[in-house]
């Protein structure tokens, strides 16, 4: 009944671990969950009142496919500014999400059987759309410090239409420096290859400097930055997302959009151009709550033989548990034993088998409390 397209595709594990968290806390059962990316925290004020805003004053109709201008000119602002790419605002496409973006990246340059390179471990979906559009993944190891240049050319063929990088990470929380870039973009430049550079956690970074490819010599025309305001603001279920692409993948991803969402919520993208005029002070509010769950995580963790590296940047702890068996065999004990949900790393690609994730954005009092259980049961 369903399509060949769907063969081999499957649900998203991080979104089916929420789910299985949800019909536990159902069951009665006091679940800790460490599965989801997504922000606890409320939607700033601020945000909400520009959407009550855009509510009363009748915005409640189609926009732009491509998105209102304001908000368009505020992005390519933005991505000028801080980013240092030249951008203006016809280059700039508003999403239902980053989610969107990249599923609309994926079916306007894959052709049946293109293959598109990803550091492994890398976050589920761009896997599910890559091969959705027909492409085939190709797996490039990226060791824990520095691409290893050797593991990309052999991940190469004359079928490579495009790279994909996600810094910062998810879920390993790492962050590519510039000399990493460079080299990456210089065998972009060789392979003339696209780059998709989803750069959705570049504001949540724990001092390190977020540097976008798109930035570098020769980038900009090759690059699709994905960004949106899911993370930076706590906005997962306003479904904003944006892709800056060059002109001709921005039309082809115009089409698809029109044909499917026609545009991003109207009501949402004023809140997101709310987000991007305002004061920047609840980003960093938010960051610095990261930042000291980070702390506590990492340190218990580590405490407890469970290995992990401080992440640079994103919200994860990506977690060896080779002491105590293999990701899925830890994922089912933590489960069955304490009620602690976490991701397996298999879903994020071969070189996760042996770890899990751990998300940190849930409350200082849940990681607590998890941290006990954990010990408890490993005891
Ligand atoms: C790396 C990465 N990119 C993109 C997204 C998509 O976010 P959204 O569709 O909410 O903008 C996520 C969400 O988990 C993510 O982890």
């Amino acid at each position: 009944m369903l399509s060949r397209r769907l063969n081999g595709i499957e649900e998203s594990a991080t979104i089916k671990m929420g789910h299985l968290a949800k019909q536990l806390q159902e069951e009665g059962k006091d679940v800790l969950n460490f599965s989801l990316g997504e922000p606890d925290f409320k939607t700033p004020d601020h945000i909400c009142e520009a959407a009550k805003k855009a509510l009363d004053l009748g915005y409640t109709h189609y926009t732009s496919s491509a998105g209102i201008t304001e908000l368009r000119e505020e992005i390519a602002k933005k991505i000028r500014e801080e980013n240092k790419v030249d951008v203006k605002a016809e280059d700039v496409i508003v999403t239902t999400g980053g989610k969107q973006a990249i599923y609309e990246v994926m079916m306007s340059v894959l052709d049946e059987g293109d293959e598109v390179i990803f550091l492994d471990p890398a976050w589920v979906t761009f896997e599910a759309a890559v091969r959705i559009a027909g492409g085939k993944p190709r797996w490039a190891k990226r060791v824990e410090k520095g691409v290893k240049y050797d593991s990309l050319e052999s991940a190469v063929s004359e079928k490579t239409k495009m790279i994909i990088l996600n810094s910062p990470n998810n879920p390993v929380g790492y962050v590519l420096g510039e000399s990493e870039l460079k080299e990456i973009a210089e065998f972009a430049l060789e392979h003339n290859l696209l780059v998709l550079s989803d750069e959705i956690y570049e504001k949540i970074i724990y001092g390190r400097r977020h540097v976008s490819i798109a930035s570098l010599d020769g980038m900009r025309e090759r690059t699709i930055i994905i960004n949106g305001f899911s993370k930076t603001y706590a906005m997962t279920g306003w479904r904003i997302g944006y892709a800056i692409a060059p002109a001709a993948i921005i039309t082809g991803m115009l089409k698809i959009q029109q044909h499917s969402v026609t545009c991003a919520p109207s009501i949402s993208q004023f809140a997101a151009l709310a987000a991007l005029i305002n004061s920047q002070e609840c980003v960093k509010e938010m960051v610095a709550e990261f930042k000291r769950r980070r702390e506590v995580i990492v340190k218990r963790l580590n405490d407890l033989g469970l290995r992990c590296l401080n992440p640079e940047g994103s919200f994860y702890a990506f977690v060896n548990t080779s002491n105590y068996g293999n990701d899925l065999e830890f994922t089912e004990r933590l489960l069955k034993e304490v009620y602690i949900i976490v991701t397996p790393g298999s879903a994020f690609g071969p070189a996760g088998k042996d770890y899990v994730r751990f998300s940190f954005a849930t409350s200082m009092v849940n990681i607590v409390a998890g941290m006990e259980r954990i010990e408890e049961m490993l005891r």
